[in-house]
């Protein structure tokens, strides 16, 4: 499950660091994969030093993104935590081959281990972002009401579209929606 926008400020990480906690808090085997350079969720759940090595060596392969997961304070939630060298994704998903699902086959592996993966994504399109979209059997779009949001609702439909990406699984969620989610006591 991704949460994904183009617009930054939504509530992408508060929502999927609340639902992932949910999901975790009811036995379900949860991965939190950190996207994000600024490693907010990360933060949240007290893992923002980074990778241990670099992001350059997960994405060619060259180490294997099992090796990075961290267990946290909480039972059934992991997290493979954000890393400001994710600032250069793109070019490293090109050096990798530049395939679209090259998101895949990495996260293909922990399908044995956890029920739930969440995704936190940085806010832009991107070749990462559209890995992202492909590989999501559900996307969120954290939506606040205001003008430019619903712009970049609009121009995220156009990308879909464009790019011919699954758009059955994709849900907008208003951002006050989130709110009636259980608070999380930490952070
Ligand atoms: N449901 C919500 N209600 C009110 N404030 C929220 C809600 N979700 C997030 N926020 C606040 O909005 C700001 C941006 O949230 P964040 O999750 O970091 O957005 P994003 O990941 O999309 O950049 C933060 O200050 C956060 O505490
Ligand atoms: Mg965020």
């Amino acid at each position: 499950m991704a949460f994904y926008n183009l617009k930054g400020g939504v509530g992408k990480t508060a929502a999927a660091v609340n639902v992932a906690w949910e999901a975790a808090s009811s036995g379900v085997p949860t991965l939190f994969w950190d996207f994000d350079p600024q490693a907010a969720s990360s933060w949240y759940l007290q893992h923002d030093d980074g990778l241990q090595r670099s992001a350059k060596k997960l994405i060619k392969g060259r180490r294997p993104v099992g090796a990075e997961v961290r267990r946290t304070a909480w039972e059934y939630l992991d997290l493979l935590p954000g890393d400001l060298g994710y600032r250069h994704m793109d070019l490293l998903i090109e050096q990798a081959g530049g395939k679209p699902d090259a998101l895949a086959d990495l996260v293909r592996p922990f399908a044995e281990q956890y029920a739930l993966l969440v995704l936190d994504c940085p806010p832009n399109f991107s070749r990462l972002s559209d890995n992202i979209l492909r590989v999501s059997d559900l996307l969120a779009v954290p939506t606040i009401p205001s003008p430019l949001s619903f712009r970049a609702w609009e121009q995220l439909r156009e990308h879909f579209k464009e790019e011919g990406l699954p758009r059955k699984r994709w849900h907008r969620s208003f951002r006050w929606w989130t709110v009636a989610a259980p608070c999380i006591g930490i952070g």
